[in-house]
């Protein structure tokens, strides 16, 4: 009999592999900006808007891909944000949020491509429902703070609900949860289908960080 060494747990590797971009999308000028209280809310409500543009891509398909083996089983409503979105817009822009709302290239970009990976590659579109979802479930609850306290948000209320998994009722224990889910999603992928997720996990932070650098080239500094 052969023995095989285990590939190392997939959500590892994920973690790992994305570690700098983390990084890198964390100390952008942007993010920067905003976790220090310098930006007006106008800037905010712009993020908020890209977001719903993002989202709307990445929820639109989740439907289908439910159906899908691998992918199936991370995919949960409990997680979806575009209606939460939807209601922070309408608190920060007004009833008439849609009507001025236009992604900026980058973020059409970003919702591009996510269109075109839940239509063709369905592993590849989990590279970055991970890095939205668990990042949202983690580093979003410091920008949910900062935001609260830059703009007077009532807590978890509304304007930050993006930021609140209501449904989500130890966000500990999910993300746990997720992770196993992640590693057997990696162990039925080969080694090569592997890396390929793990590259587009890559680029997924890169699309979120030129949404940020193109939000930051509008709202340099509102000061
Ligand atoms: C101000 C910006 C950010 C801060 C302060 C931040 C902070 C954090 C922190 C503290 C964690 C670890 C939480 C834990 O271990 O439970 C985390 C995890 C994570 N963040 Fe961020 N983050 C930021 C931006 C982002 C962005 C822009 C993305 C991608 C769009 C992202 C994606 C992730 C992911 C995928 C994880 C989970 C890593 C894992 O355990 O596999 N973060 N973040």
């Amino acid at each position: 009999m052969s023995e095989s060494v285990p590939p190392t747990a997939f959500s590892t590797v994920l973690r790992t592999a994305s570690s700098e971009e983390h990084e890198a999308a964390e100390h952008s000028s942007f993010m920067g900006h905003l976790l220090n209280g310098r930006l007006g809310v106008d800037a905010y409500a712009q993020l908020s808007g890209q977001l719903w543009f993002v989202y709307r891509a990445l929820e639109g398909r989740a439907a289908e891909l439910a159906a899908d083996p691998v992918v199936g089983p991370l995919i949960d409503p409990a997680l979806f944000r575009t209606a939460a979105l939807e209601r922070d817009l309408a608190h920060l822009l007004g009833a008439d949020w849609r009507s001025g709302l236009r992604p900026l290239p980058a973020t059409a970009a970003y919702a591009a491509r996510l269109e075109e990976l839940a239509d063709t590659w369905p592993n590849g579109y989990l590279a970055h429902h991970y890095t939205r979802y668990l990042g949202d479930l983690s580093g979003g609850q410091i920008i949910r703070g900062a935001a609260e306290r830059t703009w007077g948000f009532e807590r978890k209320g509304a304007g930050v609900e993006f930021y609140v998994f209501a449904e989500v009722a130890n966000p500990a224990a999910y993300k746990r949860e997720y992770r196993e889910k992640l590693d057997a999603a990696g162990l039925a992928m080969d080694e090569v289908e592997r890396r390929r997720v793990v590259e587009e996990c890559k680029r997924a932070f890169t699309l979120n960080g030129a949404v940020f650098a193109d939000l930051d080239t509008r709202y340099p500094l509102s000061a």
